[in-house]
């Protein structure tokens, strides 16, 4: 039989999410893993008491709560929202695919400001969406003109990611007001990356019922392995989106480690602002390389640009792997030529990121 001629025509478009895998068990600790955000300053150690707890106070053999209900609770009232204003999923990446199942269809229109996170393109394309895009300004600011002035009456969703992966800044917040104001879809604000900011517009949703906020686990809580991310949104949004979910999506061992994360956050507070530290100490030393540049940065990665000449972002990122040093080339993206984004990572890392570095510019 030709199983291609049953498949659906967007999926047979789709283009596949590149991840390098790395199979062992734990993460090798000689390889210096800073190409996907993830947070090594929590300790191994604190995130195996977690889930060891977790796994000790719930039992596998019976369904979890339904849509994630347990860590729904958790949230809310950890944030000072309503049960009715919050919905989780299997990391940020689900609750996109949830708005768009609840939003997209063939002829609805997405619109994704570039350079960001690939994702939203991701997603709108598996269900028929039509992406529109719009640049971000060369100083990576929301040019929120040209937002608007493409926007039609088709234009179902509008993807901005504060801080922006992989530039790295926050946006003005009164330029996502006035996209909240005058742009006639729902405004998704993502968040992944906001506990190492200043600024959230989280508390904006009573005030804006199109405004759709998505949070994650896997950055500041550094729990990306056990996927949960959330929305937070008016109570209409919410509502479409856990129609749209299956009634046990989330996992009980994640969910109670979850309710457990939110009763430490003291500790996870701790390791962000210790991350954030780290951030300055890493942008310090990138500023004294010859051959590079940097872009000041609101979240837990740092992006710089190769300025050495001859010299590619794509040569210097895979000198690094070739050190053990896995870092992420955004070289190909339109305004970032010759840009690669590393993720602040413990001291330690970050020294054998710099003599990394180092080396691969002179090699
Ligand atoms: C901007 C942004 N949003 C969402 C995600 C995915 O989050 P999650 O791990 O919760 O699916 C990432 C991961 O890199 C990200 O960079």
């Amino acid at each position: 039989m030709k199983i291609k001629k049953l498949v659906q025509k967007e999926v047979i478009d789709l283009s596949c999410y590149e991840v390098k895998t790395i199979l062992e068990r734990k993460t090798d600790e000689k390889i210096v893993k800073m190409n996907l955000n993830e947070n090594f300053a929590i300790p191994s150690e604190a995130v195996e008491k977690l889930l060891l707890d977790a796994c000790r106070s719930i039992d596998v053999r019976a369904y979890p709560p339904p849509r994630g209900s347990l860590a729904v609770k958790a949230i809310s009232d950890f944030l000072g929202f309503s049960e009715s204003e919050v919905a989780v999923a299997n990391g940020a990446d689900e609750i996109m695919d949830l708005l768009m199942k609840v939003f997209v269809r063939r002829g609805s229109k997405v619109m994704v400001v570039e350079p960001t996170f690939p994702m939203y393109t991701f997603f709108a394309e598996l269900y028929g969406g039509k992406k529109v895009t719009v640049m971000l300004k060369k100083d990576f600011s929301l040019n929120v003109d040209a937002i608007l002035k493409k926007a039609d009456k088709d234009t179902r969703l509008l993807f901005v990611c504060s801080p922006n992966n992989p530039t790295g800044n926050q946006f003005r917040e009164s330029d996502i007001k006035r996209l909240l104001e005058e742009f006639k879809g729902v405004v998704v604000v993502d968040e992944a990356y906001a506990d190492f900011a200043t600024g959230s517009v989280i508390n904006w949703i009573r005030d804006y019922d199109n405004l759709a906020v998505l949070r994650s686990f896997s950055k500041a809580f550094g729990l990306a392995g056990l996927r949960l991310g959330y929305l937070v949104s008016s109570k209409h949004v919410v509502k479409y989106v856990q129609r749209v979910v299956g009634p046990f999506n989330v996992n009980s061992v994640t969910q109670q480690a979850i309710v457990l994360a939110l009763q430490n956050w003291s500790y996870f507070k701790e390791k962000i602002n210790l991350v954030v530290n780290e951030r300055e100490w890493l942008m310090k030393n990138l500023q004294q390389i010859d051959g590079v540049s940097s872009y000041p940065s609101d979240a837990n990665f740092i992006l710089f640009k190769v300025t050495k000449t001859n010299l590619t972002s794509a040569v210097v990122t895979e000198r690094m792997e070739n050190r053990n040093v896995l870092v992420k080339d955004r070289g190909h993206l339109p305004l970032l030529e010759n840009c690669i984004r590393v993720t602040v990572g413990t001291r330690n890392m970050n020294e054998t990121f710099v003599s990394a570095l180092k080396e691969a510019l002179e090699e």
